[in-house]
């Protein structure tokens, strides 16, 4: 388990009380005349989540929505800049995605989620924070010799050199979803294709209007 985990350096707080908050869930929706929702994009590292994920919000944006794209590459320089690859580093990174994407549910925004979250476990504990419908988990399916051969930072080759460790694919494994919302062969489909599809699964889920 990583230093910064659950349990580890920190002092369990004590004596804290749940604050119900006056503007709700509810009351935001009514107000902005769309719901909330976690889109949790997961696939292999250059697999495209961050690509999608970037022009969904654009085109929720584009409609007035309340958006927020929470990125693995930019979440690892500050609010995790403490963690790296091992297994539980990588676990305890979801678990506090979870939980920050469970906050912006709560406030009313349809937040979209770009990690390689590779751990099935994980994933499902950071969908067993929410309700089931708040939660969709949409597998980017672009597979390794794709996002090998595009390797657009490199990194593939470092990790075949074996200069990066525990890399996910080549030395580190991924566990496919079993059950996710939806499959997107981001390896093959065109970027505007894949953004309806997953339009028109909000569509479907009541999350904004059609
Ligand atoms: S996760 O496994 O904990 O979900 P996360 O999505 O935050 O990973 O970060 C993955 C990104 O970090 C990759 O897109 C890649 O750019 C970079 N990276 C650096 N080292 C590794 C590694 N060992 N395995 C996977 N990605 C890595």
């Amino acid at each position: 388990m990583s230093e910064a985990s659950a349990g580890g350096r920190l002092p369990k707080a004590k004596n804290i009380v749940w604050h119900q908050a006056s503007v709700n869930r509810q009351a935001l929706s009514q107000l902005r005349g769309h719901g909330s929702a976690i889109l949790w994009f997961t696939g292999l590292s250059g697999s495209g989540k961050s690509t999608l994920a970037n022009a969904v919000n654009v085109a929720l944006f584009k409609r007035g929505f309340a958006t927020y794209v929470l990125d693995g590459d930019n979440v690892r320089h500050g609010l995790c800049s403490d963690l790296g690859f091992s297994d539980s580093d990588r676990e305890e990174n979801i678990r506090r995605i979870g939980e920050v994407a469970k906050l912006f549910l709560d406030a009313g925004v349809i937040v979209l989620t770009a990690f390689v979250s590779p751990f099935r476990a994980d994933r499902e504990k950071a969908r067993s924070l929410v309700e089931k419908r708040d939660f969709v988990e949409i597998y980017c399916s672009a597979d390794l010799n794709i996002c090998e051969k595009r390797d657009t930072k490199g990194l593939y080759l470092k990790a075949r050199a074996g200069e990066i460790k525990e890399f996910t694919g080549i030395s580190s494994p991924y566990e496919v979803p079993d059950n996710p919302q939806l499959v997107i062969d981001t390896g093959k489909e065109h970027l505007d294709d894949c953004v309806d599809t997953v339009i028109a699964k909000l569509i479907e889920l009541n999350v904004i209007p059609g």
